[in-house]
């Protein structure tokens, strides 16, 4: 594979860290403040991509397949897509056009990694805990989870497996260990959020 796709990319610095194969293009959608923002900071500190970086800025209600494409996405060749911290920022409606999206431009041999997040029941925890342990209204003030959709909606791993990818769900517990790394002692309500298959691996 020598295409990648950030959806939803924010301050993902792949681009910049990982030791990608040569000729690999990364693609980064999101937000032009988004991607402009990360442009600034990371050329104040004289950061060079380690792929062929290419910033894709267009809102995902539009017409986001057309923008890559315009940016070289080549749909007849596979690629890795990563969606991490994004589903719940969607309704359920919109993530199904996601899906859908990404699976038109997957070629057999693509790959998707996704993350699987509670709106509210998430941030809840996290806020709890880093009011407790700082004293401060967690995330600048703003309440997360009023970003978010907590609506009933397809479970992407069935969505996925329903269009013949192949699913491994896993949890950050699970990697994590995988990797050699120990866990830190959390609290018990993140702590689940650990354990649980809140991610997932998919291959066409
Ligand atoms: C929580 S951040 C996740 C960033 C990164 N994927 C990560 O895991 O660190 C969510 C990102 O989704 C982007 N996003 C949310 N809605 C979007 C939309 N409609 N179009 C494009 N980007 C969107 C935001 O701009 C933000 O950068």
């Amino acid at each position: 594979i020598r295409q990648a796709v950030i959806v939803a990319a924010g301050l993902d610095a792949r681009a910049y860290r990982l030791d990608w194969p040569a000729d690999t293009a990364v693609f980064e959608i999101d937000q032009s403040k988004v991607l402009e923002f990360k442009q600034v900071v990371l050329t104040e500190h004289h950061a060079q991509p380690t792929c062929d970086r290419r910033p894709v800025t267009v809102d995902l209600r539009e017409d986001w397949p057309a923008a890559l494409r315009s940016a070289g996405f080549d749909p007849e060749k596979p690629a890795a897509w990563s969606a991490e911290g994004l589903l719940r920022y969607l309704p359920g409606t919109a993530q199904d056009l996601l899906f859908a999206r990404i699976d038109e431009l997957s070629a057999p041999g693509s790959q998707l990694g996704l993350e699987v997040f509670m709106a509210s029941g998430d941030f809840n925890s996290i806020a709890d805990y880093e009011k407790q342990m700082t004293g401060q209204s967690p995330f600048g003030g703003v309440d997360p989870a009023e970003l978010c959709y907590d609506d009933e909606r397809a479970d992407p791993a069935s969505w996925l497996a329903d269009k013949g990818w192949v699913v491994h769900p896993f949890s950050l517990e699970a990697l994590t260990l995988t990797y050699g790394r120990t866990i830190p002692e959390i609290p018990d309500e993140l702590g689940g959020m650990m354990k649980q298959p809140r991610h997932l691996i998919a291959t066409r």
